[in-house]
């Protein structure tokens, strides 16, 4: 499958910090299997977000969407805004997960606003913003994400299959 990244930072695009979250990412995503075809870095804007989320589903660039960043409670962040603009189907099911698992580990975790939804043949999910809450996260619903991609695009049909 193929994978795509967007980090939403004001201060990364801004060339004042690096994006750490977003190469987090992409070593799981390479460990795990994905092809990772693009990774990009935006500022907190839910225009620029929405527009770039859209481009990718609608040219079929990636399978996989996951975005680092602004799912929190500062005026800026607005990932989450910016993917139900864009998503056709939201899917609440992979958030609820990510935060129950990671209320296991802070209670902080309550405070991610994060979201998931489909485009077209494109699943979008939205990661917290920093290098650990991404990989304690990415880690715990990978190994469901393979079947959902498989029925989204098509691959397979029958979930009583393991
Ligand atoms: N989830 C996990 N697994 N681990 C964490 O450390 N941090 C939380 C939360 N989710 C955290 C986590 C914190 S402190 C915040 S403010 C929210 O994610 C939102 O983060 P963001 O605004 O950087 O996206």
């Amino acid at each position: 499958m193929r994978a795509a990244i967007i980090t939403a930072s004001d201060s990364g695009y801004a060339g004042q910090r690096e994006d750490l979250s977003g190469s987090a990412i992409r070593e799981i995503l390479e460990q795990n299997g994905y092809e990772v075809v693009r990774q990009i870095l935006l500022p907190d804007d839910r225009k620029m977000l929405a527009e770039e989320m859209a481009r990718i589903a609608d040219e079929g660039e990636a399978e996989l969407l996951l975005t680092t960043g602004g799912t929190g409670f500062s005026p800026r962040d607005c990932m989450p805004e910016a993917t139900a603009d864009v998503s056709e189907r939201m899917v609440p099911g992979i958030p609820e997960a990510m935060r129950a698992y990671s209320m296991t580990i802070t209670p902080r975790a309550m405070l991610s606003r994060a979201a998931a939804g489909i485009r077209r043949q494109t699943l979008i999910i939205n990661l917290p913003g920093s290098p650990k809450a991404v990989r304690e996260s990415l880690i715990y619903i990978l190994p469901a994400l393979g079947h959902g991609l498989d029925i989204l695009t098509g691959r397979a049909s029958d979930c009583a299959r393991k």
